[in-house]
């Protein structure tokens, strides 16, 4: 018993107590005395509660550690399979710019077979000027026409501008090609978009006509001349411009070889500007996107057409491109009708 009870008790056997108070407080003791032993109890037993509780969480925070571990061994496995991806991802980009390289290659042999005829002419024709004046100058002294030789030599030297000019447009012609091959990032440079899409409606156009000589279709343009030039890296944004092209060539074709009543194979590609954007719109008379497929058209490797002729991955390719230039790339389609791509490219 608690020391102090203890005495209390003691006190209770004084003489001086009546035996109703003693009575009285020998039951408050005894009370007293349980509520101390069930107090006692109580607290022995938090104790080994909390004794038990201390070694449960140590235990729990091994096992947290061996999570985190496991976790990070995934993040790692996860981080690696990501690299892949994207290298793979890299690796069919590539190869897609290189498939689109291909379809302009006819495109540039064409124009570059243009200049090539004339360089060709102009230095045949030289050669011949050059054999009238040997002849002119092999006659004797007094049989030499002066005038007629100066005339030749007037004529060699203007069709050695000609060919002159006509080779260095063979050369810029190269050069927009090699540019358009690069694969690293390019910067952003003011752009003539107007210029920029008439010269991949014509390389598209005849590069498909290269590969089949009984492919027609009527071209329009429509360029606002007021756009002036916007900030594109324009080999991407000439990249955007030939896929749309491509697909829109490619739709109107297979629809012209079903061979419709009356049918025009038309594209059309146009430019305005409209507030601080530009907007390029491509249209096409073909055969149309259903609605079951309008919502998978962006996404990589997503194509209706046979092996070898699509990868699906030119609208995402073209979509990356637009929306890292901040701008927008949608289409509107009527299945049967035919399609409108617009591009909104925002101006500074
Ligand atoms: N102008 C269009 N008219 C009809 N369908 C189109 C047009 N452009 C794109 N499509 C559809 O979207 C799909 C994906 O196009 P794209 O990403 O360029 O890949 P690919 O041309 O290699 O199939 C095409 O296979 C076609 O079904
Ligand atoms: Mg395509």
């Amino acid at each position: 018993m608690n020391v102090n009870l203890q005495r209390m008790s003691e006190i209770i056997n004084l003489p001086e107590l009546s035996p109703e108070l003693r009575l009285e407080l020998e039951k408050l003791i005894k009370a007293t005395d349980k509520e101390l032993e069930i107090a006692l109890f109580k607290l022995d037993r938090t104790e080994k509660v909390k004794r038990t509780t201390a070694i449960l969480l140590e235990e729990t925070i091994e096992e947290l550690e061996l999570k985190r571990k496991a976790v990070e061994d995934s993040n790692l496995a996860l981080q690696k399979s990501l690299e892949e991806l994207k290298a793979t991802q890299q690796q069919l980009i590539q190869s897609e710019k290189m498939a689109s390289l291909g379809e302009l290659t006819a495109g540039i042999a064409h124009e570059i077979q243009n200049p090539l005829n004339f360089v060709n002419n102009f230095s045949e024709v030289s050669m011949e000027l050059f054999d009238e004046i040997t002849e002119e100058r092999n006659k004797k002294q007094e049989a030499r026409d002066d005038g007629l030789e100066a005339e030749i030599l007037a004529d060699i030297r203007q069709n050695l501008e000609k060919i002159n000019h006509h080779g260095k447009r063979a050369d810029a012609i190269v050069k927009g090609m090699l540019e358009h091959s690069r694969s690293s990032a390019g910067e952003k440079q003011p752009t003539d978009i107007n210029a920029l899409a008439d010269e991949f409606l014509r390389l598209a156009y005849h590069g498909l006509r290269a590969k089949d000589k009984s492919f027609n279709a009527i071209l329009k343009t429509d360029f606002e001349e007021s756009i002036g030039k916007v900030e594109v890296v324009s080999q991407d944004i000439g990249r955007v411009i030939l896929n749309l092209l491509t697909n829109a060539f490619y739709t109107v074709n297979q629809k012209k070889q079903r061979n419709p009543e009356g049918y025009e194979p038309t594209v059309s590609i146009g430019t305005k500007k409209t507030g601080n954007q530009v907007e390029i719109t491509i249209s096409d008379n073909g055969n149309g996107i259903p609605p079951s497929a309008i919502d998978k058209i962006f996404q990589p490797f997503f194509t209706t057409k046979p092996t070898g002729e699509g990868t699906g991955l030119g609208l995402s390719l073209a979509y990356d491109i637009v929306k890292a230039h901040g701008g927008e790339l949608y289409v509107a389609s009527v299945a049967g009708t035919g399609s409108t791509f617009t591009i909104k490219l925002p101006v500074q």
